[in-house]
């Protein structure tokens, strides 16, 4: 409530403590279940600002990310080119020559015309490319009981089972520019299960011996991707990130012991998880419009230009009335934004407590991928975010002006 009354709203609000809490569990995991051969990287989508990069690379973390824009906000944090590797399946090439400039140690390629394209740049700039592959493993997470596929219908990355992945490694060890360091692959996004994981560590160690015995290709690590799910409603069940660890650590450990190969380096590239939880949005409720037998839209001051997730995925939140946060949650409510689309809706029939005009609505858990999301659709002002940590709140992104949304209009 002071928060709101002090910034306004709407208001994303972030938690530098639960942040660096999650950070350190990984980090600890890795010690704890790898001895510290690898580590963890923070997928900057989720959450990608200046702020949130240097407090997750002051806890040892690495920064993936997926675009010249994150590159630059994660160099302009003064996180090491190096620390960062370097995604997406269709990089520009203005965005991979600013990779090999800011020397981005790891760039993951994702098919063979960027692999040649790479090769042709490092060349130019007189550089070695250090590269790893975008695998599709074959194993689809997103399936109500996951499934295990010769070829996923998906644009991301380099086929297995067809052998495409294969023949890439074999052509890089060929192309003069580049060096192959490391493969990767991600099955998914917010998945409760440890199954999957296992699935695809074992999938990607496979294709390791493959390369390393083949192609004769020294390799120093895996990369397994993110995707451990987050409690965004009490129904979100799901195992600790360090049960995920263990049980993919000693998958692995067991494999290599089998085969009588040391431990690759092991990478994890979670997003959601690191900051999802840490963040709430403040709203401030305005008209209640109750249509008998059908529903009641409360309207609140945000909607789906700061939090696009209902509207894209039907996503589930669970919401309440900060200011009665003790009271019983048994009003039912659609959530409305004021957008002018009739989808713009942050949650539908939800229980939260009952509303008047002027009440500041909490959404829980919109730390990952909804300031990420945001935009100015009819011309709404992106909200500040604040970072709270003992007890103190700071501005880390300002909320955007009026001017602001003309800066680039001729
Ligand atoms: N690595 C790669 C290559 C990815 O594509 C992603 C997410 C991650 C890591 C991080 O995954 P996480 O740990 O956050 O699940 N906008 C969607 C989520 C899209 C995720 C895309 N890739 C949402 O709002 O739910």
């Amino acid at each position: 409530m002071e928060l709101a009354q002090q910034y306004g709203t709407p208001l994303y609000v972030m938690s530098e403590d639960e942040i660096r809490r999650v950070c350190r569990s990984y980090a600890g995991s890795f010690q704890e279940f790898y001895g510290g051969h690898g580590r963890p990287i923070y997928a900057s989508k989720a959450f990608c600002c200046k702020e949130i990069c240097r407090i997750v690379a002051s806890e040892g973390l690495d920064i993936e990310v997926v675009s010249g824009g994150e590159l630059y906000t994660a160099l302009e944090a003064g996180v090491p080119g190096e620390n960062i590797h370097f995604q997406g399946n269709n990089k520009t090439l203005q965005e991979l020559q600013f990779a090999l400039d800011s020397n981005v140690g790891d760039i993951v390629v994702d098919n063979l015309s960027e692999l040649h394209a790479l090769d042709r740049l490092a060349g130019t700039s007189n550089k070695t490319a250090k590269i790893s592959l975008r695998i599709k493993p074959g194993i689809d997470a997103h399936t109500h009981e996951f499934i295990r596929t010769g070829q996923i219908d998906s644009k991301f990355g380099l086929d297995l089972a067809s052998g495409e992945a294969f023949a890439a490694a074999k052509e890089s060890r060929d192309l003069q520019n580049v060096k192959l360091i490391g493969l990767h692959c991600h099955i998914g996004s917010q998945i409760m299960e440890k199954e999957p994981f296992i699935h695809a560590a074992e999938v990607m160690l496979e294709l390791y011996c493959q390369v390393t015995e083949e192609v004769g290709q020294e390799l120093e690590h895996i990369n397994l991707g993110g995707g451990f799910g987050i409690h965004y409603t009490e129904k979100d069940d799901f195992i600790p990130y360090n049960a995920y660890m263990e049980a993919v650590s000693q998958k692995l450990h067991a494999l290599c012991k089998e085969k009588g190969i040391r431990l690759p380096k092991i990478f994890i590239e979670p997003g959601r998880s690191v900051v999802g939880e840490a963040g709430i949005t403040l709203y401030t409720v305005g008209n209640i419009k109750k249509i008998p037998q059908v529903r009641n839209y409360v309207s609140i001051d945000g909607g789906m230009f700061e939090n696009p997730r209902y509207a894209l995925y039907q996503s589930d939140y669970t919401c309440l009335i900060a200011n009665k946060a003790n009271q019983p949650a048994n009003y039912v409510a659609t959530i409305a934004g004021k957008c002018c689309e009739s989808g713009d809706l942050i949650q539908e029939h939800t229980n939260i407590q009952s509303p008047e005009e002027g009440d500041i609505l909490a959404v829980l858990s919109t730390g990952a991928y909804n300031y990420s999301m945001a935009s100015n659709y009819n011309r709404n002002l992106r909200p500040a975010c604040v970072m709270v940590h003992k007890g103190e709140s700071r501005v880390i992104i300002k909320g955007e002006t009026y001017q602001d949304l003309l800066r680039n209009d001729v």
